[in-house]
């Protein structure tokens, strides 16, 4: 049965959004369809590539399988919130350094899981990395270098800082549909 759409407030970025769907709409849809943020990708849809990860938090959570209701007022960052081009974050500096990547479709998930890894255990043992990437799928073999980026941002991010889930902007941007087409 379809479900009427409705407007949820949410915050990503550090910027709240006004978006309108329905409350069962994948975090992930919004996120690409009308944020227009494409750090978190699209692989299987079911919770087990990791491709289309984000922060809640300092959590990695799969946008594909959360319910945009289900996002409430907590903080949303993506790849796009973490650093870009001019200033990376460590995690993906690490990344770049390290050559980690391949066709990049897993990119997001690993670098994100990687920030979540971080967060809760600085100084994260072999074990640790390697369970924190356990369920991130590389379809391109690009593992060892992957591992050797997260072993880097490791040994970086007590100098460089963590990007946190930023501060507030307490603009609302509206991306409801009717808006766009009058
Ligand atoms: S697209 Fe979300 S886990 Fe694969
Ligand atoms: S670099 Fe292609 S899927 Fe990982």
């Amino acid at each position: 049965m379809l479900t009427a759409a409705a407007k949820f407030r949410i915050r990503v970025n550090g910027r709240i959004h006004d978006v309108y769907a329905a409350p069962r709409t994948p975090l992930l849809y919004i996120l690409r369809n009308d944020l227009k943020l494409n750090g978190p990708k699209f692989g299987c849809g079911l919770g087990e590539c990791g491709a289309c990860a984000v922060l809640i938090g300092n959590r990695s959570v799969r946008s594909c399988t959360i319910a945009l209701s289900a996002v409430r007022d907590r903080a949303v960052t993506t790849l796009e919130g973490l650093g870009n081009s001019d200033a990376p974050h460590p995690v993906q500096a690490a990344f770049i350094a390290n050559n980690a990547a391949q066709c990049g479709y897993c990119l997001n998930g690993m670098i994100i899981a990687t920030v979540a890894l971080l967060a809760s255990h600085p100084h994260p043992t072999e074990t640790e990395i390697r369970n924190a990437l356990r369920y991130h799928l590389c379809r391109c073999g690009t593992h060892i270098e992957i591992l050797a980026a997260v072993r880097s941002a490791a040994a970086w991010s007590a100098e460089a800082g963590q990007a946190g889930d930023g501060a507030v902007d307490d603009r609302a941007t509206s991306h409801d549909p009717h808006e766009a087409a009058s």
